[in-house]
């Protein structure tokens, strides 16, 4: 660290990597960069935009410099937990990328570590950090939509189909990522069905379906073999309904006020079912990079010794959705019951 500053390693410096990079370097809390990657040309890809950048293709060089305060690890999902387990060990902080590890048990030998070592340890859930699903959150928390029935979301688009990894840990993250922040409460039971129709062993195609202690019940679909680009949430609750559409520009929140009032009969005579539609609106958002508000927080939690918004507990309650909706899947869309919230 150098007066206030920190000295960053990025591991992993293929598709996602560079933007941590870039975001890294636009930060003043952050004083030097080490990008490190297996493969040298895409090292040499960091070199010709940042300069400035030190470059190694040894992850071990790079966890045991002494002068490195914290690691950002953006390699496939199989290396996420001994790379950061190692990190820890030296005495770094680390940020992972979503999805934070590939067991529950992984997740919470990290969060472990991180504890016994005061380190912080950050779980990269972007969209925590996206000004529309922060409006939305604020936007529940005010209790307009009333009480949430039901939680819909759509992530589909034509590729792109990983090697090592089902859609389900690829892309769903995300979207529960979401639906746990904006709830505060995760799923008592997770089903999911869901087929490999490329890549045999490794399914591309997957619905998800979960239900909360609150009533409430949400349904998730992921693909990356469909025709067109989806980013698509709707929230039902029983006084409005919103629709969040991440591929709009603009207006990517719209607020119905709409809603069905049924007056419990006495009588088949008093039978009275009327629906409301009134006016659409789309609340102001701010627009910046969700990936800038999310490295701030990394390095801003390190210096201010805070918990950050997306912390390894976060990690943990997606985790343990994912291998519950991995468990269902493999067994014909068994209804699996999770423990109740906490680390057991
Ligand atoms: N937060 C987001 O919105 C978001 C978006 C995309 C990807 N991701 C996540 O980022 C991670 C990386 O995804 P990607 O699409 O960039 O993958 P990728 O395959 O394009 O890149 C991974 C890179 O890691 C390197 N690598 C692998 N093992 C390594 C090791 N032991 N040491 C050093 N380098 C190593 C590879 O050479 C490769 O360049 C995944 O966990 C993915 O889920 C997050």
């Amino acid at each position: 660290m150098v007066q206030g500053r920190l000295n960053v390693g990025v591991i992993g410096c293929g598709y996602w990597g560079p933007n941590l990079v870039r975001n890294l370097h636009e930060n003043r809390l952050c004083n030097r960069i080490i990008a490190c990657d297996l493969v040298p040309a895409k090292l040499q890809k960091i070199a010709v935009r940042y300069p400035a950048v030190e470059l190694t293709t040894d992850p071990e060089e790079l966890i045991g410099r002494l002068d490195v305060d914290a690691v950002m690890i953006a390699t496939p999902l199989s290396t996420h937990f001994d790379l950061a387990l190692r990190t820890l060990q030296s005495g770094k902080h680390v940020f992972v990328e979503k999805p934070f590890a590939s067991s529950s048990v992984q997740a919470l030998r990290l969060i472990e570590e991180a504890d016994k070592r005061k380190l912080t340890l950050m779980v990269g859930h972007t969209f925590q950090f996206s000004p529309p699903v922060i409006k939305i959150k604020e936007i529940l928390d005010s209790g307009e939509l009333g009480r949430i029935f039901y939680i819909s979301s759509t992530r589909v688009n034509l590729g792109l189909h990983q090697k090592d990894v089902s859609v389900i840990w690829d892309l769903a993250p995300h979207d529960l990522s979401m639906i746990l922040y904006w709830l505060e409460e995760a799923p008592t039971e997770v089903l999911a069905a869901g087929k490999d129709f490329v890549q045999k062993g490794i399914p591309d195609v997957a619905f998800l379906f979960l239900r909360f202690a609150s009533g409430a019940i949400a349904h998730v679909q992921v693909s990356c073999l469909a025709p067109s680009k989806l980013r698509r949430t709707t929230i039902v609750g029983d006084a409005k309904m919103l629709v969040y559409d991440d591929t709009e520009h603009l207006e990517q929140v719209k607020i119905f006020d709409k809603g069905v009032h049924f007056k419990d009969p006495d009588t088949f005579g008093e039978y009275q079912l009327s629906y409301r539609t009134g006016d659409i609106i789309s609340p102001k958002i701010e627009s910046s990079e969700p990936l800038q508000a999310e490295v701030a927080d990394f390095l801003g939690s390190i210096l201010h010794r805070r918990k950050p918004l997306s912390d390894g507990e976060a990690g943990l309650r997606v985790v343990k959705v994912l291998e519950a909706a991995e468990r269902s899947l493999l067994n014909s869309g068994h209804l699996e019951v999770l423990p109740a919230a906490g680390r057991s």
